[in-house]
């Protein structure tokens, strides 16, 4: 969940270190640092608190030199403090890591037993005394990496520097990303790419069990034993302007604008305008595999597992194969019975989330076969996986999920209809009729945009409730989830997504007018049923906003607020429903002023269990 960028060159390194930092902030944003080689050996500055804490800092003091290592904190073993911020250094050993060191606990009693004294309550701090301790036994900086590493169990991305040793960095990765940026006369370590592509775009994606020297004229990368590894660049071909805020407030309200965009992007190349014929021609996965599945199982975390809520609909409706859905961190430990024929479909938005990953591999050791629908291009999930759709959202720098969410719904949905056309259970004309809607969703998500003003009115009454309930039924119940967890996540507002049909069989109790009840009511098959319960939460003295199709009609009558819809077909509902509730969910946190884009303990990819 950290952020790691090195740098060995010939520039000042400073504002490179703390610029690309800004771009990994979304990895985590308790605490910062920077180390550098000055005239006076490794010299550091760190923060507690946001980066611009760091800046402010590192304007006080600032650090001059060519080579340096820095890092973002998510807090996993320590709270957030300057103590505990990365870099750790140990007699000029210095070290930023991403990802958990499990048997920290025996390695520091160890360490402290031979006379170590530790600063910090951190993990990473061991592995600052454990290269201090290989070093003198060896020829290398890298082989007292490598001999350091061969001791911790866990995940690790780590940049090491020595005050003696400075024009080099080595750099080792093991279930956490690292990748490598290749430049002319400098060279750089980084978690993912937009910390460095403003510098260069050719980039080296570390495997596990690489390491790396990395000087400003070479780097040079090897494996655990020791043997020489040879990598090929790859040229990012993404822009980086889209990994900025252009004039919106926040990066979130940017990137609910930017859906019906992306989702135009998600369907490029897919979706053959003269044969009415989804096909994937970048999903390196064959044909064969795919027609002969005979059960799916979708593993995801967070709002990626209520897009595969969401697909679990749509794919057995369509293509009649069945599909359960499942939340990595249960799955990864529940003894799993993978059948012949199943196909494992792992959501990811960052294809980093460690529980996922750690799904898929159990998944994948027990014979299955795996596809990725993922947003970051050669993020680990879609290296593990055979094959993978790739979402095109672009860069999601918010914390919380919109564009991903909606551009993996039509991911789903076209995976959906290839089955379909593949296992022939669906009519050609219901196909078409069915690619024209999804044609149609840009323009419909657009217009419900477009009521944002009209929300952000009536958001301010809810502003100072306790807690909200929202309730769905059938596709909506994830949509109900999804529009929940958007809430508390960036309003600190506690909120609970519940099926419609159970508040009878529970939720009921809690109804009264300090208790906002969110109802997704579009017309559809449940809508006469949803009704019912929207008028049960009146009867009760709850207030109701509801989310229904337009003309409002009945809904009008019961609802105290009402956010419509345009007409679509019902299977693509969960599309346009969901974005009134990313709105509301916006403006009351917007109204609240809370940290929308880094909402507090959160981080965006959740790279530990
Ligand atoms: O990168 P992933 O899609 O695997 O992330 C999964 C969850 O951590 C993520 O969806 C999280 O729930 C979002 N912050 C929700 O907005």
């Amino acid at each position: 969940m950290c952020g790691i960028v090195g740098y060995a060159g010939t520039r000042e390194c400073g504002d490179i270190l703390i610029d690309g930092l800004r771009r990994l902030e979304y990895r985590g944003y308790d605490s910062a640092g920077v180390a550098i080689h000055t005239t006076n050996g490794v010299e550091r500055v760190r923060a507690e608190g946001k980066l611009a804490n760091l800046e402010r800092a590192f304007r006080d003091t600032p650090l001059h030199g060519t080579v340096g290592i820095g890092h973002t904190r998510w807090a996993t073993h320590g709270r957030p403090s300057e103590a505990n911020a990365h870099p750790h250094m140990v007699d000029g050993f210095v070290v930023v890591h991403n990802g958990i060191i499990e048997n920290h606990m025996e390695l520091r009693d160890e360490l402290e037993a031979g006379g170590d004294r530790f600063e910090s309550e951190t993990d990473t701090e061991i592995i600052a005394h454990l290269v201090a301790r290989e070093r003198p036994k060896t020829d290398s900086l890298l082989e007292a990496v490598r001999n350091t590493m061969a001791q911790v169990r866990g995940s690790y991305a780590v940049v090491v520097m020595n005050a003696d040793e400075p024009d080099l960095m080595v750099a080792a990765r093991q279930a956490s990303p690292l990748i490598v940026g290749l430049g002319d006369g400098e060279n750089f370590a980084a978690s993912d790419v937009p910390a460095i592509m403003m510098h260069t775009r050719d980039v080296v994606f570390m495997n596990d069990g690489d390491f790396a020297v990395i000087r400003r004229d070479s780097v040079e990368f090897s494996d655990t034993s020791g043997a020489p590894v040879t990598h090929t660049a790859k040229r990012i071909l993404w822009d980086p302007v889209s990994a900025e805020k252009q004039g919106y407030k926040h990066f979130m309200l940017k990137e609910i604008h930017e859906q019906p965009d992306r989702i135009i992007d998600t369907m490029r190349g897919r979706v053959s305008l003269e044969t009415n014929h989804v096909h994937f021609p970048d999903m390196a996965l064959d044909d064969e595999v795919l027609s002969s599945v005979k059960r799916i199982i979708i593993l995801a975390c967070g709002t990626s597992y209520h897009a595969g809520m969401v697909g679990r609909y749509a794919i057995e409706k369509l293509a009649r194969v069945p599909v359960e859905v499942d939340l990595a961190s249960e799955f990864r430990y529940r003894d799993p019975v993978i059948g012949e024929g199943t196909l494992i479909v792992a959501i990811s938005q960052s294809g980093e989330t460690a529980d996922t990953l750690a799904a898929v591999a159990e998944a994948k050791r027990r014979g299955a076969k795996a596809i990725a629908i993922c947003n970051v291009i050669e993020s680990t999930l879609t290296r593990v996986c055979e094959g993978t759709i790739y979402t095109h959202a672009g860069p999601e720098i918010g914390v919380a999920s919109t564009k991903a969410f909606t551009t993996q719904l039509v991911a789903l949905y076209l995976l959906a209809i290839w089955l379909a056309q593949e296992r022939g259970t669906q009519e050609p004309a219901e196909r078409i009729e069915l690619l024209e809607g999804l044609r149609r969703i840009p323009g419909q998500i657009e217009k419900c945009i477009q009521d944002e003003a009209r929300i952000r009115e009536f958001a301010r009454n809810y502003v100072d409730v306790h807690s909200f309930l929202f309730l769905g039924r059938g596709m909506q119940f994830p949509i109900a989830l999804e529009g929940a967890l958007k809430l508390k996540e960036i309003s600190y507002i506690h909120a609970e997504g519940y099926a419609a049909g159970e508040m009878k069989h529970g939720p009921i109790a809690l109804i009264d007018d300090d208790l906002p009840v969110v109802v997704v009511a579009p017309r559809n098959e449940h809508y006469e049923k949803v009704l019912s319960n929207l008028e049960e939460v009146k009867a009760r003295g709850g207030r109701v906003i509801a989310v229904t199709s337009e003309p409002a009609g009945d809904v009008l009558r019961h609802a105290d607020d009402v956010m419509t819809i345009p007409e679509v077909p019902e299977l693509l509902q969960p599309l346009v429903t969901v974005i009134p509730l990313q709105l509301l969910s916006y403006c009351i946190a917007d109204i609240k002023g809370t940290d929308i884009d880094q909402p507090r303990n959160l981080a965006k990819s959740v790279t530990v269990e």
